[in-house]
């Protein structure tokens, strides 16, 4: 059993960290650890009409924010790493810090320490010098910067077309393959420029 903690915090756009627990769902092997905090209970009421529980339900395990003796706290229960989508400017600064006063940034923390993969989905603009200083922080200690920047050349048609192609994209950096979105250059994705096209997509 593979492991993979959920941040989820009060920045706009909780539903990247629900449309990565649906991808991470297609893998019986990988156990979801979801930890959201309180900001982000309030910005999920705010987008969206369905209950809290309908996001909850996705995790394997839920660990409250304030639970800092969780399992997830310790770097000797094992995860593959951390993602956390939509992160706040508040959370990261926190990280960047090593101010590890709630679950969120303790289990980020010890995901660093440990040499594991932490993506953090900052989802701020525009951004000041503070903000970049503490992302640059994290960059040096290892941590993938990971604004979800939608890309337009896969011609996206809805909301889950733009948020689909971030998250694929999020889950590459854990080695995790999923194919929600069509990928520049590859077999029935965007044909690369110069690639061989057939019936309009991209063959070799
Ligand atoms: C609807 C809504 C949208 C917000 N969007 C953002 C955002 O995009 N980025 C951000 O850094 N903070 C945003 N905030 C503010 C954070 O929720 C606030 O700074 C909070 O303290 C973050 O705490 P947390 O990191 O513990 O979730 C938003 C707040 C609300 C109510």
């Amino acid at each position: 059993m593979d492991r993979i903690i959920v941040g989820i915090t009060g920045a706009t756009g909780t539903i990247y960290g629900m449309r990565l627990m649906e991808m991470l769902r297609t893998d019986p092997n990988m156990q979801i650890h979801l930890v959201m905090s309180r900001s982000a209970k309030l910005t999920l009421k705010m987008e969206h009409d369905f209950e809290p529980g309908r996001l909850l339900d996705l995790a394997h395990v839920v660990h409250e924010v304030s639970n800092i003796g969780a399992s997830i706290s310790s770097g000797s229960f094992r995860t593959r790493g951390m993602v956390i989508a939509p992160c706040s400017i508040k959370t990261m600064s926190n990280i960047a810090m090593g101010n590890t006063g709630d679950l969120i940034s303790r289990a980020a923390d010890v995901v660093l320490k440990e040499g594991r993969k932490l993506v953090i989905a900052i989802r701020e603009t525009p951004l000041h010098a503070g903000h970049l200083e503490s992302l640059l922080k994290l960059s040096r200690l290892g941590a993938v910067i990971f604004p979800p920047v939608p890309a337009f050349y896969n011609r996206p048609k809805t909301l889950y077309d733009i948020v689909d192609q971030s998250c694929m994209r999020m889950l590459d950096h854990f080695g995790i393959d999923v194919h929600t979105a069509p990928r520049w250059g590859e077999e029935d994705g965007v044909p690369a420029v110069g690639q061989k096209i057939e019936g309009g997509k991209a063959v070799g």
